[in-house]
């Protein structure tokens, strides 16, 4: 089999870049190691940045997100009892729009499927081959049977566990990392959300956070130990706890219900330098991860994929090099500061527990300091709603 770009990984990064690919009349295939539902099936962040939904428009799904997601201008932060507004809108003149990521994976492969685009599901030990050649090419397996696709390019969208990331040498790569000594534990459940923004709660028994999909369906998360297991809490278990986090105005009129599902993840932030070898380009979680706290994940992602997909029709359109040869220097200028981002707003929030009373005392006069100055703010808002490409 031939294409001109082999594209590893069918989440939100593969499948975008895909689509964007596919408007510009440039083939790919796309290998996926599970299958369809399984990938449908995982619960993911779901704050969109306007960058993020304007790139959907452009792929041409932006239709049933445009019908179905919701705006949202600002957010709470509260610390104990104390609590305030930041207005994305008049600081940053943006807003952001809640839309499960769920969702726009079921409009990417919707839209993949309709253009008759190549996707293989099930496949398995996908390996790489010539990546530094002008050759490269891509071998997996099938039902017990071993294919090979040569292609222009690969991108390497398979996300954290993925292969691509790792057949870089060794010696050509830098890996940045800090885990975090405590994870989330996240409820879906179908209930009434608390309130009509997001709700990011610091307080002395740690974070909480109060998110939503729509009018009837609730995402609740709370800072847990990394030792905990999600059959460790019981439903009423969470529920106290996370009104225990929250400013009582929203513990007494919460909702709650039965979870319909219930996980933890770890928190950890990661970049992996540099982005590109040869011509393999990483895109996406397969390059760098970061803590949930200011849903920077997807969205810078999204920027990979703007990087990447500009360089790609450069290249094909033009036969001009020079997107793909600044790809990994552009995205990762802008991922580093999604990094920080999403770092100092875990610090900010969490009860880290080697904390002393100064570092605590810190941490207060941080919130204050954002609850009572405006340029501090501003500057919040212009991250959550995302820097520009
Ligand atoms: N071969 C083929 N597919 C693979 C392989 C492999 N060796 N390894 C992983 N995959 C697939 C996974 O099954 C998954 O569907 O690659 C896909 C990677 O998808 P994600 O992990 O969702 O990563 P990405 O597409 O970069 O999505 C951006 O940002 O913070 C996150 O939660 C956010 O998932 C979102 C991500
Ligand atoms: C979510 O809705 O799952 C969500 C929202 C905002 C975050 C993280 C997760 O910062």
């Amino acid at each position: 089999m031939r294409t001109q770009v082999t594209i590893i990984g069918g989440g939100p990064s593969g499948l975008l870049l895909g689509q964007l690919l596919h408007g510009a009349g440039i083939d790919t295939v796309v290998l996926e190691r599970q299958s369809k539902a399984h990938v449908l099936s995982r619960i993911r962040a779901g704050i969109l940045e306007t960058g993020t939904v304007a790139l959907m428009h452009k792929a041409g799904v932006g239709q049933r997100l445009e019908k179905e997601c919701f705006r949202h201008d600002g957010t709470v932060i509260c610390h104990g009892e104390m609590q305030f507004g930041v207005n994305f809108s008049e600081r940053a003149g943006k807003h952001v729009v809640v839309y499960g990521q769920t969702e726009l994976t079921r409009d990417l492969y919707e839209a993949r499927e309709l253009a008759s685009a190549k996707t293989l599901f099930n496949i398995e030990n996908v390996t790489i081959q010539g990546a530094d050649t002008d050759t490269p090419s891509v071998s997996y397996e099938q039902e017990g049977l071993t294919h090979t696709i040569k292609c222009d390019f690969i991108a390497g969208c398979d996300g954290f566990h993925g292969v691509s990331r790792t057949t870089i040498p060794a010696q050509l790569r830098r890996e940045y990392e800090k885990l975090y000594p405590f994870g989330w534990l996240g409820v879906l459940s179908e209930t009434p959300p608390v309130h009509d923004e997001l709700i990011y709660a610091g307080s002395d028994r740690g974070f909480a956070l109060c998110s939503m999909r729509n009018a009837n369906l609730s995402r609740y998360y709370i800072q847990c130990s990394l030792t905990d297991q999600p059959e460790d809490w019981s439903d009423t278990a969470f529920w106290e706890e996370l009104k225990r986090r929250i400013p009582n105005e929203y513990a007494d009129r919460l909702v709650t219900g039965a979870s319909i599902e219930k996980s933890i993840a770890p928190l950890r932030s990661f970049v992996s330098e540099p982005m590109r070898w040869g011509r393999l380009f990483l895109c996406g979680d397969a390059a760098h991860i970061v803590p949930p706290t200011g849903a920077k994940g997807l969205n810078s992602a999204m920027g990979d994929v703007h990087y990447l997909f500009n360089g790609f029709q450069q290249f094909y359109q033009e036969g001009d090099t020079r997107g793909i040869d600044e790809y990994s220097a552009k995205a990762l200028a802008r991922v580093w500061k999604a990094e920080r981002f999403s770092w100092a707003t875990t610090k900010l929030l969490h009860r880290f527990p080697d904390d002393s009373d100064f570092d605590r005392k810190m941490q207060q006069a941080d919130v204050a300091f954002l609850a009572e100055n405006s340029a501090a703010q501003t500057v919040f808002a212009q991250n959550y709603v995302g820097l520009p490409y």
